[in-house]
């Protein structure tokens, strides 16, 4: 039997007030949960949605909390957005505490962002990546800061294939979209975003991770199955497998965010347990771990993703 993995007590309770969050796909699942939770402790979240409205609904039972949540619009699948949504964030406030890169989308059939980048890298790196870039000053003015980049156990990849990233074809224009691939390809780019963000801030006080969740009951199935399947069908066996809730599924970020020792881990991979490692000792997960993938240790590959993500959002060589 695997065990969930839960924060110290204290952690969430340790008083967030006059502290900054930017909180991306906070209108459902792991992100709500997360938003939610550090509003709960007295935080000022903007969350960032693709749709305002959903964005609203979803806090209306927050109820009375010490902090709050403003819903501002993030379209990740548009850059012309990141960068709206970075001025609109200035706007608003002066400093950034946490910001955790957790919206994404999994296994969708092919498509385009608006600014022609294949959907699963674009919106699930692509798009944190240019946000990230746009508040790294902020983040910096107001270190000790962290981020958190949402990743998943399949970066490490699937039965038949390693998790890699294909620099040469990186949005399927040369060979067949394969929806899986895609996915572990912009999942592991989620890590090394993370290894390589740690490696350039250094000792500027900003530390940055990447997680895996957990097997989290979320919408995120929406293109494998139909959402009462998961929710209905599989909801008396899932919980045996090792399924969790958005709050179980919140805590591997909120450890992230508000552990005092991890920064000294910066640029590590945390995770949640999951049933999907290669191998059994794999499953337990760890707080933080090393990765079973080769690939997501690959300094080389994340510089080179992280020059080739600069030229891609539009960003001169840095
Ligand atoms: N659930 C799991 O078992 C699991 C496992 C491993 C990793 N993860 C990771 O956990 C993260 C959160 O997913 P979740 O499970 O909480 O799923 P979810 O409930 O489907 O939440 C995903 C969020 O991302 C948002 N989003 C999608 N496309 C976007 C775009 N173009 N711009 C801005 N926001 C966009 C969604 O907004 P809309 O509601 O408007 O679509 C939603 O708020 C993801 O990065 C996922 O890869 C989840």
């Amino acid at each position: 039997m695997l065990t969930t993995r839960v924060c110290e007590p204290a952690l969430l309770e340790k008083d967030l007030a006059g502290r900054v969050y930017v909180v991306t796909g906070a209108n459902s699942g792991v992100g709500r949960a997360t938003a939610e939770q550090l509003a709960r402790q007295g935080a000022r979240v903007v969350a960032g949605c693709r749709r305002v409205d959903a964005g609203a609904a979803a806090f209306v039972g927050l109820g009375e909390v010490p902090g709050s949540v403003e819903v501002v619009e993030l379209d990740l699948g548009r850059l012309d957005s990141v960068r709206v949504f970075a001025e609109a964030f200035a706007a608003r406030a002066d400093r950034l505490d946490g910001l955790v890169n957790n919206a994404g989308v999994m296994m969708c059939p092919e498509g385009r962002t608006a600014d022609g980048f294949e959907t699963q890298l674009g919106v699930n790196h692509l798009g944190h990546f240019l946000l990230t870039e746009l508040l790294l000053d902020t983040l910096r003015a107001s270190a000790p800061s962290r981020i958190v980049c949402v990743s998943s156990v399949l970066h490490v990849g699937t039965r038949k294939q390693v998790g890699e990233i294909d620099l040469d074809d990186p949005h399927f224009e040369r060979r067949p979209y394969d929806k899986t691939l895609s996915y572990t390809q912009s999942k592991l780019a989620n890590v090394l975003h993370a290894a390589e963000l740690a490696r350039r801030l250094g000792d500027s006080g900003v530390s940055a991770f990447s997680v895996h969740p957990g097997w989290v009951r979320t919408n995120l199935v929406q293109h494998t199955m139909p959402a009462w399947v998961q929710n209905v069908v599989m909801r008396p066996f899932s919980g045996l497998l090792g399924m969790i809730s958005p709050e179980e599924g919140a805590q591997t970020s909120l450890h992230c965010l508000l552990d005092d020792d991890a920064p000294r881990h910066s640029g590590a991979y945390y995770s949640q347990h999951s049933l999907l490692y290669p191998r059994k000792e794999h499953r337990s997960g760890g707080w933080p771990m090393t990765s079973p993938n080769p690939n997501a240790r690959d300094a080389e590959l994340a510089a080179r993703l992280y020059e080739r993500s600069r030229e891609w959002v539009g960003l001169a060589s840095a």
